[in-house]
């Protein structure tokens, strides 16, 4: 292998974890939840139940609409999270759905 080609497919093979990382949903979704969930529903999203729900299975029972709904309005005890972006929305639901 030449230097040249060494050189385009480390190159090519930068590019594509760029690309991935800026895609990372489920990435960006952690740091929302983190910084927004966590104190009811748990870093390990077991929450407190019956008083706060789990969210390790929400994805079985909850359409990411569904989801992104009950996020931005809230509900019973949920606060409603209007202050997110709808970007932000959908990279929570994304992450609650992994
Ligand atoms: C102040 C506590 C609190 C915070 C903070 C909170 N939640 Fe909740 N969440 C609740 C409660 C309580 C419920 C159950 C509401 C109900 O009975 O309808 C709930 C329900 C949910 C549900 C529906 C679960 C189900 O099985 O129906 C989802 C999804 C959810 N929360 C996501 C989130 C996300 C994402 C965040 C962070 C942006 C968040 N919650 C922050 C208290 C909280």
């Amino acid at each position: 292998m030449t230097l040249i080609t060494t050189l385009a497919v480390l190159l090519s093979g930068a590019t594509l974890a760029t690309t991935a990382w800026s895609k990372d949903a489920p990435a960006a979704g952690a740091a929302l939840y983190a910084t927004h969930c966590t104190a009811c529903h748990g870093a390990d999203r077991a929450g407190v139940p019956p008083t706060f729900p789990a969210l390790t299975d929400v994805a079985k029972r909850l359409q990411p609409a569904q989801i992104k709904e009950k996020i931005k309005n809230g509900g019973g005890l949920m606060p409603p999270f209007s202050q997110l972006s709808e970007q932000e929305i959908d990279d929570l639901a994304s992450y609650l759905s992994h």
